[in-house]
């Protein structure tokens, strides 16, 4: 696509790549089982998109979510069986691997006290974790400990959108002091959530504190939104991240 630029010269728009990041480790592409993608169909079509963009591996993150997604390692790795098969059989060069998105409550702590199996990811037990957005979890601290001392590497699905994190980056260095790795959502750069969340996304990046970046796909909707990272000024500086991603 052509825009014209204050000069009047013709300006060729960077279109968005994502090569740099090779892997993505927080996503919903299993389908049925969350608010991810709604079929197989959808599921593939997501999937040849990620890819297209430059992905040619990806962990996907199920929410696990009380009574809402009450999901289990044994559903999710079904369902991700049945994902790799159509994959195959659409013979995409991509490899889906599949962990979790860890909501924490108290059923997520009686879940690291009790014997199903955690989903993880990576050679340091990533364990990826939301919370609540609007009011700090009065569980975060114990969660983070019981997390530790289990021997997972706690990683916080996307800081930048939490109510009560909004511009208290002293707490947010406080929960990295403790040990807690940050994931942003490459959607915050582009305003796709709000411009609140944005502004929050580059201060992470300025801060130095992202470990890793995820695409948080849900479906289609967010692949085209992906797209428009190519055209912001941030760009350049986080396609210089430093990522774990490249790690996994
Ligand atoms: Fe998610």
């Amino acid at each position: 696509m052509k825009i014209w630029g204050l000069t009047g010269k013709r300006k060729q728009k960077e279109p968005t790549r994502l090569d740099f990041i090779q892997t993505d480790m927080h996503s919903h592409l299993l389908p049925g089982i969350d608010d991810g993608v709604a079929d197989m169909a959808q599921a593939l079509d997501t999937i040849r998109h990620l890819h297209a963009l430059g992905y040619d591996r990806l962990i996907t993150t199920p929410h696990i979510l009380n009574d809402y997604y009450p999901n289990t390692p044994e559903i999710i790795l079904g369902k991700l069986k049945e994902v790799q098969d159509a994959v195959a059989e659409a013979q995409l060069p991509v490899t889906i691997e599949a962990a979790a998105e860890y909501f924490l409550d108290e059923t997520f702590l009686d879940k690291l006290n009790g014997t199903e199996q955690i989903l993880t990811f990576g050679k340091p037990k990533y364990l990826l974790f939301e919370t609540g957005f609007m009011n700090e979890p009065i569980l975060l601290n114990e969660g983070i400990f019981q997390m530790t001392i289990k021997g997972y590497q706690p990683v916080l699905a996307h800081p930048e959108r939490y109510i009560y994190l909004s511009g208290k980056t002293k707490i947010l260095e406080e929960i990295v002091e403790k040990g807690v790795l940050l994931q942003v959502n490459i959607l915050s750069f582009t305003g796709y959530y709000s411009e609140g969340v944005k502004k929050m996304s580059e201060k992470l990046l300025d801060m130095g504190l992202i470990s890793f970046l995820g695409t948080d796909c849900h479906g289609p909707r967010h692949v085209d939104a992906l797209h428009e990272l190519g055209q912001l000024k941030s760009y350049k500086k986080i396609q210089q991240l430093k990522l774990l991603n490249n790690s996994l």
